[in-house]
């Protein structure tokens, strides 16, 4: 079976079961401050957990992106990595334990074809301290499914919190409102064939189902979501919800009964990619680890930049930052040079073709990845060496020495350490600590530097980047009156050549949009309209009507630039906006909309030339 074929059974085998299909919502979470990532298929799904109605019913069934960024470090064993896809059941108040074990192993078994002398499973052994029983129904359930296929040993063990589910782990972690449960795992058993399990370390050791060995891995998970965590304590849910979480990539490697997840169909091209970029070879036991976190970093940061991530200094974007600069780390390691761009792009195109019909559209997101990688790479790859010698001769990396890497040379603080601690540095234990302390005072000294200076984003003030800055304003507002005020700047780039924006819309511009937007654009240049500037307190010129792209980037005292002002309440354009501008629109050639494509979910990208 193909990764794309098991996909489609599961979803299959359970709209036979009534249950409604989901797509997969986006990397980045939305509407949820509290996480940077979607990292498992029930987080965007909370609200409906708690009892609010799902639009689709009590019973839905997906196939969830997911990334975890906190895997990052984790990347590198067999079965490790923080892009994945969870093939995900719900029940929102409707069958529960019975049906579920039942089903998903019918499933297992009768679609994956997998042998049920290789399955063990693990429950919830209770805790009595918050009044929350053994799972001892689930267990049941399970004893009589295995006595059904002929088997009587023992398959069901308890655990404590490695068998409760919530958002964020173990009870104790859980705040007021949270909902969690007892879950129920399922894992394969690889018995020998696992090859850290024929290394010393685990030689003659009995091991048990959650033994970091990964002899067993874990290839799916029930949770009973039962309780929300009140002041009170736990309290049981009135209607009581099933969330089923199932790793793609493992359940390949369990039907391949081979325990490396890098060796299925998701994996395996892109590993011979890297090693036609390269000297490593994925058979040599050496290259082998850098050669899974490539694959993996590269695949998520894929994955990351089509949810329309950028690479940044934080949040998200740092994040993606990190994962491209390892990756690139990595590859010069194993000589596959210090900008491994072309490498990178390839490897890009190998994930794009793997997923094509999933996630992607090979024609438009080919270029899309390419500038990232390059722009971000030919960055870091300039000053990679330079500071891997630096670091070569440092002694102890702390917060200071950490900092200047990063700020001289773009090193992710993470990638310093692991470096260091490769090469048996002395690494300070208040690393982290001094590195951010560095780099927050850095951050605000560098704030209040640039109050005033803001040149809104320009890299360079030539005649005609000042003519597309101007451009770049009419179409800001080309876009907000013909598809709506929903639309917003999200990004955008001038070169000499050409303008690119970014900005929030749902869908793909039509043909006819795209030619009233380019209408529209035309008709204000050739009116010849004023461009005038004005310097005002920050809230009175919200509340002229002006649209900032980040309101926090301003200081008190800003700048604004409108567009065609007749009277106060009539204009074309008003925008926060350090300048510089055109001074009439009649100064702007011409424009044509020269392409336009997807930047990431809810986010659409044009570029725009001079006629
Ligand atoms: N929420 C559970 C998990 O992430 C099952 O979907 O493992």
């Amino acid at each position: 079976m193909t990764p794309d074929d098991l996909c489609q059974a599961y979803l299959d085998f359970f709209k036979k079961k009534n249950h409604a299909f989901l797509p997969s919502a986006s990397l980045v979470p939305e509407n949820d401050p509290t996480t940077l990532f979607t990292g498992s298929g029930m987080q965007p799904l909370l609200p409906y957990f708690l009892g609010q109605p799902h639009p689709q019913g009590k019973r839905v069934v997906n196939s969830q992106k997911c990334f975890r960024s906190q895997d990052i470090e984790e990347v590198g064993d067999n079965r490790h990595t923080t892009f994945f896809e969870m093939l995900g059941n719900w029940s929102f108040g409707d069958y529960f334990k019975q049906e579920q074990l039942k089903w998903i192993f019918e499933f297992f078994l009768d679609v994956c074809g997998l042998d049920p002398q290789k399955l063990y499973v693990s429950v919830y052994e209770g805790n009595q301290e918050l009044g929350i029983p053994r799972d001892a129904e689930a267990a049941q359930i399970w004893k009589k499914l295995f006595a059904e296929k002929g088997i009587t040993d023992e398959r069901v063990f308890y655990y404590g919190n490695q068998n409760w589910w919530s958002r964020v782990g173990e009870p104790a972690n859980m705040s007021d409102g949270e909902p969690g449960g007892p879950d129920s795992e399922i894992f394969y058993d690889f018995g020998g064939k696992l090859e850290t399990h024929e290394n010393s370390q685990f030689a003659d050791r009995a091991c048990h189902l959650n033994c970091d060995c990964g002899r067993y891995l874990e290839i799916g998970n029930s949770v009973f979501m039962t309780y929300v965590k009140t002041k009170r304590g736990f309290e049981e849910l009135e209607n009581k919800n099933i969330d089923f979480g199932g790793g793609l990539e493992r359940i390949l490697a369990a039907m391949n009964d081979d325990p490396d997840v890098f060796n299925t169909d998701l994996f395996a091209p892109i590993i011979k990619v890297i090693e036609n970029y390269s000297a490593g070879l994925y058979a040599n036991q050496n290259d082998k680890k850098a050669i899974r976190v490539i694959a993996d970093h590269l695949k998520a940061a894929v994955f990351l930049i089509k949810d329309g991530v950028r690479p940044s200094n934080k949040e998200q974007g740092y994040v993606l930052r990190r994962l491209l600069r390892r990756a690139a780390v990595k590859m010069h390691d194993l000589g596959g040079g210090l900008t491994p761009v072309p490498a990178f792009c390839a490897i890009a195109h190998e994930v794009m073709r793997i997923y094509a019909e999933k996630y992607f559209d090979e024609n438009l997101d080919k270029v899309l990845f390419e500038e990232v990688i390059d722009e971000e790479l030919e960055r870091f790859g300039k000053s990679l060496n330079k500071g891997l010698k630096v670091l070569k001769k440092i002694k102890i990396l702390n917060g200071k020495t950490a900092f200047d890497l990063y700020q001289t040379f773009g090193f992710p603080v993470e990638i310093a350490k692991e470096i260091a601690s490769r090469d048996s540095k002395t690494i300070d234990g208040n690393l982290l600590i001094d590195f951010n302390q560095l780099k927050n005072s850095h951050a605000r000294q560098s704030r209040q530097a640039t109050i005033g200076k803001f040149a809104g984003g320009l890299g360079d003030q030539s005649e005609v980047t000042i003519k597309y800055h101007t451009a770049t304003h009419l179409l800001h507002a080309a876009l907000r009156k013909i598809l709506g005020n929903h639309v917003g700047q999200k990004g955008s780039n001038i070169t000499a050549e050409r303008l690119r924006f970014d900005f929030s819309h749902p869908q793909a511009l039509t043909l006819e949009e795209i030619n009233q937007v380019e209408t529209q654009i035309n008709t204000w240049i050739e009116a010849d309209l004023p461009v005038t500037k004005q310097t005002m307190n920050k809230q009175a010129a919200l509340d002229a009507g002006a649209i900032a792209f980040f309101i926090e980037k301003y200081p008190d005292e800003v700048t604004i630039y409108t567009i065609g002002q007749k009277s106060d309440s009539d204009w074309i354009s008003k925008e926060f906006c350090g300048g510089p501008h055109v001074d009439k629109t009649s100064k702007i050639n011409l424009v044509k909309l020269s392409k336009e494509q997807s930047c990431g979910a809810g986010v659409r990208r044009v570029y725009v030339k001079f006629e």
